[in-house]
């Protein structure tokens, strides 16, 4: 798996890769894993609804891995991995319900970032625009055009702030409010 040369985060030295088989068959460490921590199978839980959704999201991104070349990035420094960032084509995404923006112009030519996650001792380093920018230069390599992302621009629920995508390009769209809670729709159109 080709990887990109480290870069300097404050003292920390910190690069990225791409999500592989083996990181959801054998697992990743480090403190930034988070929900990624319970994709391999050592890990499914002793209750079976528990276990039956951890089999499910497992066979979806060992799928997506197969058709794609990866699901996501992980942000990896000596403790390990400190943050990533999942994504899926927009039809995808579509289909799995995640927000994105309406109409079907570009549909086959949109990658669509479904989370991003630092682990929180670490936030404020530059991790998450590295991921950001980690999102965009895989994206540009594969043919996609635009970038759809969603995020709070006022902190609400502590959910992915959208201030590190709108510092790499990202303009916002429209508000999306599900509830009490309103994130705002931020796309990104990617350089010919
Ligand atoms: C959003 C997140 C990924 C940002 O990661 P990070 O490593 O702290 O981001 P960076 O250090 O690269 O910050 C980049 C810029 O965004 C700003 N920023 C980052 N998080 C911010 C926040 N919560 N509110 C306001 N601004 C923020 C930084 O100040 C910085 O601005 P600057 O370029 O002007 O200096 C991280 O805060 C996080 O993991 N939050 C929780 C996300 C979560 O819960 N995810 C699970 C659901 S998907």
């Amino acid at each position: 798996m080709k990887r990109r040369s480290p870069l300097p985060v404050k003292k920390m030295m910190v690069e990225t890769r791409p999500i592989c088989r083996a990181d959801l068959e054998q697992g990743m460490t480090g403190p930034g894993v988070y929900c990624l921590r319970t994709l391999p199978r050592s890990n499914w839980s002793d209750d079976p609804d528990v276990r039956d959704l951890q089999q499910l999201r497992q066979k979806l991104y060992l799928e997506l891995i197969g058709r794609f070349g990866t699901c996501g990035l992980v942000a990896v420094d000596d403790d390990g991995v400190a943050g990533f960032t999942t994504f899926f084509p927009k039809t995808i995404a579509r289909r799995l319900g995640f927000y994105t923006m309406l109409g079907d112009d570009e549909l086959e030519d949109t990658l669509v970032v479904a989370c991003i996650h630092v682990t929180p001792s670490k936030r404020g380093c530059g991790i998450g625009s590295i991921l950001i920018q980690g999102v965009k230069d895989w994206a540009a390599q594969r043919g996609y055009s635009v970038i759809e992302a969603i995020g709070e621009g006022q902190p609400q629920y502590g959910w992915h702030a959208s201030a590190p995508f709108l510092s790499l390009g990202f303009e916002v769209v429209r508000e999306q409010r599900h509830g009490s809670w309103c994130g705002q729709m931020m796309r990104c159109k990617l350089e010919a």
